[in-house]
């Protein structure tokens, strides 16, 4: 395990991508969205992302935790929060 602190308070100094190794097989990340758009670039190995979205009926009544994948949109509260890599589309 690797710690990150962005003060350098514990671990490494910086955000979880300056900790991050220069490549590995698989990985596995959760957190927020800006977080796992800059793991998912930094990291060419496929992995496993869980989404920490802000809900609002969470159990896929609303659509709003919704995000869109190479299957079409799914609701993060029903259908995830994990998703592979390889299905997410990022907006950017
Ligand atoms: S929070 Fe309502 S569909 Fe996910």
């Amino acid at each position: 395990m690797t710690v990150a602190t962005a003060d350098g308070s514990d671990g490494v100094k910086g955000f979880v991508t300056d900790a991050l190794p220069g490549e590995c097989s698989y990985y596995y990340a959760c957190g927020p969205l800006p977080m796992l758009r800059a793991v998912h670039r930094k990291l060419a190995a496929d992995g496993e992302l869980s989404f920490a979205e802000r809900m609002g009926c969470g159990f896929g009544a609303c659509m709003g935790c919704t995000m869109m994948t190479a299957s079409g949109p799914k609701r993060i509260c029903k259908d995830g929060p994990v998703f592979r890599k390889g299905e997410i589309v990022w907006d950017d």
